[in-house]
């Protein structure tokens, strides 16, 4: 068993109160890789930006468990190093799907976990939540639950309000289940696509304009769960600088469409205090990545191409912290 507390991380309990209080959210970023890391802990050590290390399954098995571990603990470090006395680093397992998976993160060193019962019935989504919070909470590990579904990918985004968070399950939830906050389902989605373009209008230069997110839905469950931390996934904004260097290098990108950073910066000045974002770093490495391989052919060294998409990471991290989520300054 490895503490959190040995690596110098801390979990979400603190940075919530803080953000709820102060009007701004926490940013919670995705990695997989050295890179990504790098980027991750520079800009929030230069901003001075409490951060969440966000970790899906899906990254563990593609780092390896043990190696991604060693890694967040080498980010402390590297904060110090770049100057940050005080790093305020939560290494969070990201839409965990099983008790098993939550103990083995929580055994190893992570700090928060989010168990992700949202696709189950609800009685079986509080005993599966209820459980994981009973384990984590004798080690001060913090727990996301979920309730209400996101539309996938595929999925019809409907302003059906099935799919969307039912203010009124919110209080027995969380009450039920002890979970220190909420991912509510309120119109984002995961991925690149989060609204198809019969979903969308057109702007007068033809641009795609997304149908607005639920903030009634969340208003909502503001009222039932007042200063209760709320969490949205699904966050990315989809720059569109990203997608047409993407596209005009070799990619295929049509239509992509994300959630328009005003949205994030309203919803970032209530309950919500982490906001989830992952596809648009996918989307910075790659429009790197495709410029240099088509403009320097002859390039192979790998330091060459992630270096820059490390530095475009950077900037897009930064960004989010000081012009989308508010959290510069605030550790
Ligand atoms: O919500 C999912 C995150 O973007 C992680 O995605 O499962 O492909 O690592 P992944
Ligand atoms: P995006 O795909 O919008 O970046 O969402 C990421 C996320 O919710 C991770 O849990
Ligand atoms: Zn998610």
């Amino acid at each position: 068993m490895v503490s959190y507390k040995e690596l110098g991380l801390v979990n979400t309990r603190e940075m919530f109160a803080k953000a709820i209080e102060g009007g701004y959210a926490i940013p919670a970023f995705n990695f997989n890789n050295m890179e990504q890391l790098q980027a991750i802990i520079k800009a929030a050590a230069e901003e001075k930006s409490p951060v969440i290390l966000q970790v899906s399954k899906g990254a563990r098995n593609y780092a390896n468990a043990t190696l991604l571990r060693y890694m967040a603990q080498g980010a402390v470090a590297y904060a110090k190093e770049l100057g940050w006395e005080n790093p305020q680093i939560c290494l969070h397992l990201d839409h965990g799907d099983s008790f098993e998976l939550c103990k083995s993160c929580i055994d190893s060193g992570f700090s928060s976990v989010m168990i992700d019962g949202s696709h189950l019935p609800y009685e079986e989504n509080v005993a599966l939540t209820k459980k994981v919070v009973d384990y984590a909470h004798q080690y001060d590990v913090t727990v996301e639950g979920e309730l209400g579904v996101l539309a996938g990918v595929e999925d019809e985004v409907s302003s059906d309000h099935h799919t969307y968070t039912d203010p009124e399950e919110v209080i027995d939830f969380a009450t039920r289940t002890g979970c220190d906050s909420l991912a509510i389902s309120i119109g984002t989605s995961h991925g690149a696509y989060k609204f198809t373009p019969e979903q969308c209008t057109r702007n007068a230069e033809g641009k795609l304009v997304p149908p607005p997110l639920a903030f009634d839905v969340l208003d909502g469950v503001m009222e039932k769960l007042p200063g209760f931390p709320i969490v949205l996934h699904g966050s990315s904004s989809v720059p569109q600088e990203y997608v047409d260097i993407i596209n005009e290098n070799g990619g295929k990108l049509p239509d992509a469409i994300g959630i328009p950073e005003e949205e994030l910066r309203k919803a970032a000045k209530s309950a919500v205090c982490k906001i989830n974002i992952d596809s648009d770093s996918r989307l910075a490495m790659t429009a790197a990545v495709r410029q240099i391989f088509a403009t320097k052919p002859g390039e192979f060294d790998p330091r060459k191409y992630l270096g820059p998409a490390r530095d475009e990471m950077e900037k897009l991290y930064k960004h989010k912290i000081v012009n989308v989520l508010g959290s510069n300054g605030k550790a």
